[in-house]
């Protein structure tokens, strides 16, 4: 039997409000996000109240440009000289089309999170839809069972990925290595024990005066430096998969502290104001590759216990040039597929890869939550 589950994700865990209509995992109709990003800029990191503020602004507009987006056969294209009721059997038709409504519950802000888990228990009462309650990490990986969209600009693999896999989910707010043997049955093999790698890249960025996210401005100013001027240390862990960059963090800063002549005690502050453009280079091509180093020696290592037909990296750092550099060098060459990366235009938070795991949540009958009782999770785990 043919199911069609076509299904509406939600998506507010940190700065983005974001919705999209995907069907059967693997189709992308829609796909809308609206960013905070620009008014936390200024305070280099997301700011919660405000992130959890204009997600309030913002959450029903981006849902309806969803629905809108996902069947513009139902969408008016006048609809300022619409009557109200035309407007609501119209809006009535694109809901019918809806088979399920998802959300992120965890991990992430609580105002943020608050904001759409009630947006969508209120939609999924509203218009009697089953609710299916997301975890932003696992969500991130399936971002890349996406192979179809009429949407231009989005280049999508086009081919879904095979179990067992390894994931690395490498993104500003988390940094996980799993082992999925199928949907819904894996293990987490390791995690950060303090920051997370974009959160590493975007403290680094403030430390010597790149704009947020520090990302793609490390990124960047690393193509001027020499990734070998500096040695900086990798944390030895405990457990086998774990990762930890808040040591790494701290040396950057003492290097910058000392490349200036002063001692631990000079304020971070007044750094990016003593450092040249080439020893900021230098600083960031050689925090990248050690950053980048941590998270790939562990990929390497988990691929050689458990073999698996597929490699899986999902968050925002997997639009990383370093990170697909070394991967490629250490790991691509030893399989024989393909490593297998987000899309670039779904890297960052969106309701596409929410939505996509909704759609398989259902597949394969997993169950719903009650839209009257579901609670947000902040510091969900995988
Ligand atoms: O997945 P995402 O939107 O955030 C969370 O879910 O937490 O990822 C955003 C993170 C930021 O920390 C940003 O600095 C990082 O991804 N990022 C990068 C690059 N592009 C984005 N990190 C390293 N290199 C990049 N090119
Ligand atoms: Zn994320």
């Amino acid at each position: 039997m043919l199911v069609v589950m076509t299904v509406l994700g939600i998506e507010t865990s940190c700065d983005e409000t974001a919705a999209s209509v995907v069907v059967d995992g693997r189709r992308l109709l829609s796909n809308v996000v609206a960013s905070s990003m620009d008014l936390h800029a200024k305070y280099g990191g997301v700011v919660p109240e405000i992130a959890a503020r204009s997600h309030i602004e913002s959450i029903m507009p981006v849902v309806q440009q969803a629905l809108n987006e996902a069947f513009p056969a139902l969408t008016s294209t006048n609809s300022v000289s619409d009557g109200v009721l035309a407007i609501a059997e119209r809006r009535a038709k694109q809901w019918a089309e809806v088979d399920a409504i998802a959300v992120t519950y965890g991990a992430g802000l609580g105002g943020s999170l608050l904001v759409g888990v009630l947006t969508a228990r209120t939609l999924a009462i509203v218009y009697d839809k089953p609710l299916y309650a997301i975890n932003h990490v696992e969500a991130h990986l399936y971002a890349n069972f996406l192979t179809e969209t009429a949407l231009p600009s989005y280049v999508l693999p086009s081919v879904q990925p095979v179990f067992p896999s390894i994931g690395l989910i490498v993104s500003g707010g988390h940094s996980q290595l799993v082992h999925l043997r199928n949907h819904f049955d894996y293990t987490l093999l390791g995690q950060t024990n303090d920051d997370a790698i974009g959160e590493a890249f975007d403290k680094v960025a403030k430390i010597i005066g790149l704009p947020y996210p520090g990302g793609p401005s490390v990124s960047r100013k690393a193509l001027d430096g020499n990734p070998q001027a500096f040695s900086l240390p990798k944390a030895r862990m405990a457990g086998k998969y774990d990762f930890s960059f808040s040591g790494l963090k701290t040396a950057v800063l003492r290097l910058a502290q000392q490349q200036i002549g002063e001692d631990f005690t000079f304020p971070s502050s007044g750094l990016a104001d003593r450092l040249n453009e080439s020893q900021k280079a230098d600083i960031a091509a050689s925090f990248q590759r050690v950053a980048v180093e941590t998270v790939v020696d562990k990929t390497v290592l988990a691929y050689e216990e458990y073999g698996p037909r597929s490699v899986i990296i999902g968050g925002g750092v997997a639009s990383s040039p370093e990170l697909r550099r070394q991967l490629s060098q250490r790991l691509e060459s030893r399989m024989g597929s393909p490593i297998l990366y987000t899309a670039p235009k779904l890297c960052t938070d969106n309701g596409a890869m929410i939505a996509t795991l909704g759609c398989f949540k259902a597949l394969h009958g997993q169950p719903t939550v009650d839209p009257y009782s579901l609670d947000i999770a902040p510091n969900l785990s995988m």
